[in-house]
């Protein structure tokens, strides 16, 4: 009995510690995600004044060795992401957003008051675009490579562009399509490189 008791104290040590060294593993993980999002916003907001970002792109490229620090921006802001500031805040993810003006041209009274929003959301992708650009293979995987990375960096950026200027001119259609373009090269470059 005593050593059923010890073994079981033991037991439950063991499952304490796994415990803590998970979530300070996990701590440390959202900490690195809230320091690049603030590095992503501030790219973007030199990108909307016109400014040029590329060396401070590759900068923070070299600060984070995970894409998916990055990446983690197009979650909604209750699961960590930037979010676009629209409500409801539990669908509020950059992805969803792009992928749902993509679809349906948005009624022109919605877009009017969503404008500065989804401009603000914009130059945050245009920002994540700028720092993806540095994350190329090195070497190709299944025949990809470099050359496919940047092609879909330069489709995904050209597509922002457009959408910027899609949203500062309110035209609904060219919104939609716009935003369709960015989806597609996040897409072709997800089937491409993602697990
Ligand atoms: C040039 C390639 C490329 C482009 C363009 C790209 N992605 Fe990604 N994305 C990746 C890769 C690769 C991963 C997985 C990274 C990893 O596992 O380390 C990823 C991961 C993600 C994740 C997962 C993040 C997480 O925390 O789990 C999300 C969300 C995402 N991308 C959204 C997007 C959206 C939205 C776009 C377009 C607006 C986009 N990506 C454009 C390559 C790309």
């Amino acid at each position: 009995m005593k050593n059923l008791t010890r073994v079981m104290a033991f037991a439950l040590m063991l499952l304490l510690v796994a415990v803590l060294v998970n979530s300070s593993a996990r701590a440390a993980e959202d900490e690195e995600v809230k320091k690049a999002q603030a590095e992503i916003l501030a790219l973007a907001k030199k990108l909307s004044e016109g400014k040029d970002v590329a060396q401070e792109a590759q900068a923070i490229r070299k600060k984070y060795d995970d894409l998916n620090t990055i990446m983690h921006a197009y979650k909604p802001s209750p699961k960590g992401g930037i979010g676009t500031g629209l409500e409801p805040k539990a669908g509020d993810g950059i992805e969803i957003k792009l992928i749902n003006l993509g679809k349906r041209a948005l009624p022109a009274a919605t877009l009017a008051k969503e404008k500065d929003a989804l401009l603000k959301s914009a130059y945050v992708n245009l920002a994540i675009g700028e720092i993806t650009m540095h994350y190329a293979p090195e070497k190709p995987r299944g025949g990809k490579g470099a050359k496919e990375w940047k092609q879909f960096t330069e489709d995904m950026n050209k597509g922002t562009k457009e959408l910027i200027q899609a949203l500062k001119d309110a035209n609904p259609a060219n919104v939609k399509k716009a935003a369709l373009d960015v989806n597609n090269a996040c897409q072709n470059c997800h089937s491409d490189f993602r697990d």
